[in-house]
């Protein structure tokens, strides 16, 4: 299975902070945001991993990261989003990356406490989609997905009222035929291609299973919630996932140079 990292978008809701960077580069505790996503892949074993940015930081994601060696990645691959096209445009461009095999998914402002390798052994056979989902308390602003027997039977983005708690969180695992999903999708009111009409389409088709978080999981997409993010982090220092692996990182020797 490879990986694929969703770095991109104008981060409205977090501007100004957002005025002369990228979301994802900003701290969260005590590193970019976009490691956490990079240590859940690397800590379960995705040893090839894609990272989609867009806007006039993209650059910068080079020179923090470089080709992810120090982070313990083995083959990190960038791509560009032109644009503002959403969360389904981005993974478009994952097409060629993929190569035909299936892809778990993280949105690079999605912070898991736990490892997702449960999840992964979940998707085991690799084939249809599987959504990760958890329980929260203000599930109008996210995702949020309809059960009936155990079965999702519809996602609806970011209703109000809510139809139930269970969040559709940012992790998402797709087999090769997502490209024609994409490939198909009509842009939303917003304008944009949304992961959501994506999920609704392997749910059409009978092929999408999910999987229940039991850790916390945040966004960190907005003030509040990267304040959030901030504090979960700093409580669970000696959790592995969130500190990394390999990682007891020498942050002090980190130079820009590098
Ligand atoms: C996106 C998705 C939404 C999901 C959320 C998770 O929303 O569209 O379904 O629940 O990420 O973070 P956004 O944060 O882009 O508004």
């Amino acid at each position: 299975m490879k990986g694929v990292i969703l770095a991109g978008g104008l981060g409205t809701r977090l501007s100004p902070m957002t005025r002369v960077t990228n979301k994802h580069l900003l701290p969260v505790y005590d590193r970019p945001m976009i490691f956490y996503p990079i240590q859940q892949l690397v800590t379960c074993g995705i040893e090839e991993i894609l990272i989609v940015t867009g806007g006039g930081s993209a650059g910068d994601f080079l020179k923090l990261l470089g080709d992810g060696e120090e982070l313990g990645i083995n083959h990190l691959n960038y791509a560009y989003q032109d644009g503002e096209g959403g969360i389904a445009q981005a993974l478009g461009l994952a097409k060629d990356f993929s190569a035909g095999e299936p892809l778990i998914v993280i949105l690079g402002d999605n912070l898991f406490q736990d490892s997702l390798e449960e999840a992964i052994g979940h998707y085991s056979q690799g084939d249809g989609a599987m959504i990760v989902l958890k329980e929260v308390d203000d599930p109008e602003r996210f995702g949020v997905a309809i059960l009936e027997d155990d079965r999702v039977v519809r996602v609806i983005e970011k209703p109000k009222p809510a139809p139930s708690n269970l969040a559709v969180t940012g992790c998402y695992f797709f087999d090769f035929r997502v490209f024609e999903i994409i490939e198909g999708l009509q842009p939303s009111s917003r304008g944009e291609l949304e992961i959501t009409d994506v999920n609704n389409k392997y749910i059409e088709w009978g092929e999408m299973r999910h999987h229940v978080l039991d850790g916390w999981w945040t966004d960190a997409g907005t003030v509040d919630s990267l304040f959030r993010a901030n504090g979960l982090v700093s409580e669970d220092r000696d959790n592995p996932v969130l500190k990394g692996l390999s990682m007891e990182l020498d942050y002090w020797k980190w130079s820009p140079s590098k």
